[in-house]
């Protein structure tokens, strides 16, 4: 299975603080079955350059890699980013550096206030003038606004997609309204958004086992064919 949203990289943002807790979150993943993991480290555009983010990126991946070579049964690593929202992001067009791999789907984190109409059509220029097909990150986060529930089935509609923590199917706050979006559309990403070897560790073997049980094993099964199909697109 594969983990679309981690900051499982060392000193890179607010997830793990050390190599050795990196590997350790990586370990877990991997024995709970996943076997490919989107390091999706915060990007704020603002606090440093796209490029400066990716060489800091590429510094923390070599030094873990270096790291595990010895101690293996770790998942496979794709490179992404967890990108901030922020206005004129639709015209950017350093921006398909940052999608996960080298597909043009890019993890965006959305704000946590009511969204506007300009909202809304920051990710759609994202779509139509950049071909970035926008994942919303932790999208059970924005249903707390009816106007914003309203946006993202627009959005959804028109092309995005909606990536779901693992926390929201375990805990009991969103867990119907998660399981719900997932029976409509199916073709969701799935992740862990884990930091940590404390309270937000690698946890997705959790949400498998009710999405098996509450929507069925096909649709569990949909779901990791859509994630494969996403990662072997290039853009090319
Ligand atoms: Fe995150």
């Amino acid at each position: 299975m594969i983990d679309f949203h981690s900051h499982f990289l060392p000193n890179m943002d607010d997830g793990s603080k050390s190599i050795e807790e990196s590997l350790q979150m990586l370990k877990l993943s991997y024995n709970m079955g996943i076997d490919t993991i989107v390091s999706t480290s915060h990007y704020i555009a603002g606090f440093e350059s796209i490029e400066d983010f990716i060489n800091r990126r590429n510094e923390r991946l070599e030094s873990l890699t270096q790291e595990h070579e010895s101690s293996g049964g770790i998942p496979g690593i794709v490179a992404g980013a967890e990108v901030a929202f922020y206005s004129g992001m639709g015209g950017d067009d350093k921006l398909s550096r940052l999608c996960v791999g080298n597909t043009k789907y890019l993890l965006v984190e959305m704000p946590y206030y009511r969204w506007s109409s300009l909202t809304g059509r920051e990710i759609l220029s994202l779509m139509l003038s950049q071909g970035i097909t926008p994942v919303i990150a932790h999208i059970e986060r924005y249903f707390v606004y009816r106007q914003n529930e309203k946006m993202i089935r627009e959005l959804l509609d028109l092309g995005a997609v909606a990536q779901i923590n693992a926390e929201s199917l375990i805990g009991n706050m969103q867990r119907e309204k998660m399981l719900k979006l997932i029976r409509e559309r199916k073709t969701v990403l799935l992740g862990s958004d884990c930091h940590n070897m404390d309270g937000r560790r690698p946890n997705l073997d959790r949400a498998f086992k009710v999405i098996k049980k509450r929507a069925g094993g096909a649709c569990l099964d949909i779901i990791e064919r859509f994630g494969r199909e996403i990662l072997e697109q290039r853009d090319d």
